[in-house]
């Protein structure tokens, strides 16, 4: 059978979305090069679903090591997830996150042209749409108005693509537009483990529970919404691997097409919501006072996803208490 090549497949999302493609019967072939992962992911994929596949350790960026990587298996459809994710850090680091975002995803398409493979699935996210006019966002909202090189990276990359089609419909790309991922695997085997002090909301609530930070610092409280706390879309990181699941049989399905899709829940939750859901979940305090406003962050984010419901046939599962409870599930198994 021919296989779907996954980068990144070591990471946070790029794990979850083996797990589920593995589920279904797809075969893979999955590549990492560990910058923000750990070698035990892929054991534990494998564990999870009693399944196996070809893995192998190169940097997206070798174009040699990636080429082999083509030579040696029969790959029909590539998911691309690999990259920086650190907002400040790629602050910092322009040049490290350009490179490493921008010149990989077109290291993988060159070679993907190399060998004649058209079907292509990207990481996106819905920070492409920087500071949001209306909410419900849907698909058609403007893009651009990104404030770090992180997300301009993904801005770039759908350019990029929508360019790369325009000069050859022959690709089917589809292109997901990430709002907040969080939870883990119910099994506890893998989640989110981010290197150093998480940025993001989840982690952080997960770390303060587990006693590893002292406290929450809720960046603002005077946004306009309900409790004026930030409000997002989060989603629950099995919902969003099986949304890769429905984009890919799409592509086998249909074919010949650029199609962009938001992937969240269409419901928006503040941060006390969250800090409130997550205490409720797991019966655990979590401690927190309110901070200044973090540079960067807007009021309001959350998804319209009747797109992705419509065309993907891609409804989202899972419950705020099934994320809050999956965290802490996945957190406690690293103490
Ligand atoms: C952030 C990134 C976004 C990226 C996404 C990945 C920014 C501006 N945006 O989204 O580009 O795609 O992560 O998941 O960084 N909060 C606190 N205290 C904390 C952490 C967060 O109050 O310690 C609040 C934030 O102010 C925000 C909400 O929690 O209102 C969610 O924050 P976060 O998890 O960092 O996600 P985003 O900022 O939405």
């Amino acid at each position: 059978m021919k296989k779907i090549l996954v980068t990144g497949g070591a990471g946070y999302i790029g794990s979850h979305t083996c797990v589920e493609l593995l589920n279904v019967g797809k075969e893979l072939v999955v590549i990492d090069n560990f910058s923000n992962s750990k070698p035990e992911v892929i054991d534990n994929i494998k564990k999870i679903t009693g399944k196996d596949f070809k893995f192998y350790e190169i940097d997206y960026l070798d174009r040699e090591k990636l080429e082999k990587v083509f030579e040696e298996n029969e790959v029909e459809s590539v998911i691309n997830f690999a990259g920086f994710k650190a907002v400040g850090e790629s602050v910092a680091k322009p040049v490290e996150y350009y490179i490493n975002n921008v010149s990989g995803a077109l290291v993988l398409l060159e070679t993907m042209k190399k060998y004649g493979i058209k079907k292509f699935v990207f990481s996106s996210s819905a920070t492409v749409y920087g500071d949001p006019e209306v909410v419900p966002i849907t698909e058609d909202s403007e893009v651009g108005g990104t404030t770090n090189p992180y997300g301009t990276s993904k801005l770039m990359i759908e350019q990029i693509l929508q360019d790369l089609y325009k000069s050859d419909n022959s690709w089917d790309i589809v292109i997901l537009r990430y709002f907040n991922p969080v939870g883990a695997h119910s099994s506890g085997l893998i989640g989110e483990n981010p290197q150093g002090i998480p940025n993001n909301l989840m982690p952080y609530i997960a770390q303060v529970a587990s006693g590893k930070l002292k406290e929450l610092s809720v960046f603002g409280n005077d946004y306009n919404t309900k409790d004026g706390t930030g409000v997002r879309d989060y989603i629950h990181v099995v919902d969003l691997a099986i949304g890769h699941v429905k984009a890919i049989e799409k592509i086998y399905r249909e074919g010949k097409g650029l199609y962009i899709y938001n992937l969240g829940t269409g419901k928006g939750y503040s941060v006390l919501d969250m800090l409130k859901a997550f205490e409720k979940a797991n019966n655990i305090e979590v401690p927190y006072k309110i901070a200044p406003r973090r540079p960067g962050d807007i009021a309001t984010c959350f998804a319209d996803p009747r797109k992705a419901e419509k065309e993907l046939e891609f409804r989202t599962q899972k419950s705020l208490e099934d994320m809050c409870r999956d965290t802490w599930n996945f957190q406690k198994n690293l103490m």
